[in-house]
């Protein structure tokens, strides 16, 4: 059986969660394979809303296995809180969730890094989400980083206070006085109990060898839906670096993050919104500083789900749609939050930029500089309603146009389309 992966193709917050928890019914396993708490996944069903961080999106299907693969990295504290959440909700998560031994653990002084990094760079912060992924990461690579595996060793806390010096030392070295910095809320040194107390709810998870675990499982003759989390547009290799995340959130994040062959991987789905947003800093091309971006943001309640923070609106950008396909083959693509311009008379997608009094089709090397002016194309509006459509009634001519002329210039065809919140507001086309 093939791996089918469902990845976001611009700046995050496409709506990844909702579709897997549409698409699971479809699938045995759902897996996450990279980021962490950064990440916020909603899922609306039943007038119940839930906003996933860690735990796969398959979780409210009883059916379902869900993994949290070696390329995820966790905060012991964030998930006891999403699990606690579930199961105030009914959701019992321990039968279900599985955790990989080797995925990276979070420490409290990594979330002290973050800030103590990013208030160093003053103007040039990258706006993270300060859950720590850049210094979890970074130690990763480094080669010293702590695993969920490491939990049953009996020298953990010797591990864990060596390390935490050594972050000390380098929060010390940035300048940073963390005596009255709270996180989530909480002084260090509080934060830190919990952090332990949290422990106990991590090692009652079934911990596996998660790349034994899925190959097992696909040799079963399961299907397994591999989440991503992120955007394209924040890929550590691909996207507007510095101002991206750090993590392959492209296609080759799910043969690292899952320990997964690309042979095996089948259809991999791509969303998108039918306009942009980005939270943090960062290039933004198609960006609108007017009233209709505002209008985006209030119709489509564009507020980060991790931090809250308003996102920045703006067009559709097919240059940087295109270039999402191209790294990560895409074969369906997802359009969201259609409805979000179903008051717009007129709808814009940037086709190209004008680049130093030239027109370009892609991505240039210095976009971060800020120095691209879209091309628009215009077309029509629908302006009816569509958040009452049934899934299989066809979409109004104006959107089914918009939705064309999109296929026509990213050559992948559209095979789904979100009109609203709840896990009802779907067509298929
Ligand atoms: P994710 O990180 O990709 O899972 O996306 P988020 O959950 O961070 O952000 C997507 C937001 O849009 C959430 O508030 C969803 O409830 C909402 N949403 C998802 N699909 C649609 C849609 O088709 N229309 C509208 N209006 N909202 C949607
Ligand atoms: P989901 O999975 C939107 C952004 C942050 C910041 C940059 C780096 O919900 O789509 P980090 O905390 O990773 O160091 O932040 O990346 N970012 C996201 N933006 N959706 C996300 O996840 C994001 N995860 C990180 O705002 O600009
Ligand atoms: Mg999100």
């Amino acid at each position: 059986m093939s791996v089918d992966v469902l990845l976001g193709l611009q700046w995050g917050d496409e709506g990844k969660g909702k579709v897997v928890d549409v698409l699971t019914p479809a699938y045995d396993v759902v897996a996450r394979f990279q980021g962490g708490p950064n990440a916020g996944h909603t899922i609306l069903f039943e007038n119940k809303k839930f906003v996933l961080h860690t735990i796969p999106s398959g979780i409210f299907n009883p059916n379902c296995i869900n993994l949290i693969g070696n390329g995820v990295i966790i905060d012991p504290y964030i998930l006891e809180k999403e699990i606690s959440t579930l199961g105030k909700s009914g959701v019992e998560v321990t039968k279900t969730l599985f955790v990989s031994r080797k995925a990276h653990l979070i420490l409290p002084t990594h979330r002290l890094i973050d800030a103590a990094s990013e208030s160093s760079k003053g103007a040039n912060k990258i706006g993270s989400t300060l859950k720590g992924i850049g210094p979890t990461y970074t130690d990763k690579t480094a080669r010293i980083g702590l695993r969920v595996g490491d939990l049953s060793d009996h020298n953990f806390n010797e591990k864990y206070n060596t390390l935490k010096n050594k972050h000390l030392q380098t929060v010390s070295q940035l300048g940073f006085d963390y005596s009255n910095h709270l996180i989530d809320g909480y002084s260090f040194d509080a934060y830190e109990k919990l952090w332990f107390n949290a422990l106990s709810t991590l090692l009652k998870l079934q911990f596996v060898d998660s790349e034994y675990f899925i190959n097992d499982l696909l040799s079963e003759g399961k299907k397994v839906l591999a989440e991503g989390a992120q955007g394209s547009l924040l890929d550590i290799d691909f996207g507007s670096y510095p101002f991206v995340t750090s993590s392959n959130t492209t296609i080759a994040g799910v043969c690292s993050g899952l320990g997964i062959a690309p042979n095996k991987i089948g259809k991999v789905y791509g969303i998108f919104k039918a306009y942009c947003t980005r939270v943090g800093s960062g290039p933004f091309p198609t960006e609108l500083d007017d009233s209709d971006g505002e209008t985006m943001r209030k119709i489509g309640n564009e507020f980060g789900s991790t931090t809250g923070r308003p996102r920045r609106c703006g067009w559709l950008d097919l240059p940087a749609l295109k270039y999402a396909i191209m790294l990560n083959g895409v074969t369906d693509l997802i359009m969201m939050k259609a409805d979000v311009l179903d008051g717009f008379k007129t709808i814009k997608a940037a086709t190209a930029y004008e680049y130093h009094g030239n027109q370009l089709g892609y991505l240039p090397f210095d976009a971060v500089a800020g120095m691209l002016k879209p091309i628009y194309s215009e077309s029509s509006g629908w302006t009816c309603n569509i958040t009452k459509l049934a899934e299989n009634d066809g979409l109004p001519e104006n959107l089914e146009r918009y939705i064309q002329f999109i296929e026509n210039e990213v050559k992948t065809p559209v095979t789904i389309v979100s009109t609203g919140p709840d896990r009802k507001q779907i067509v298929y086309r």
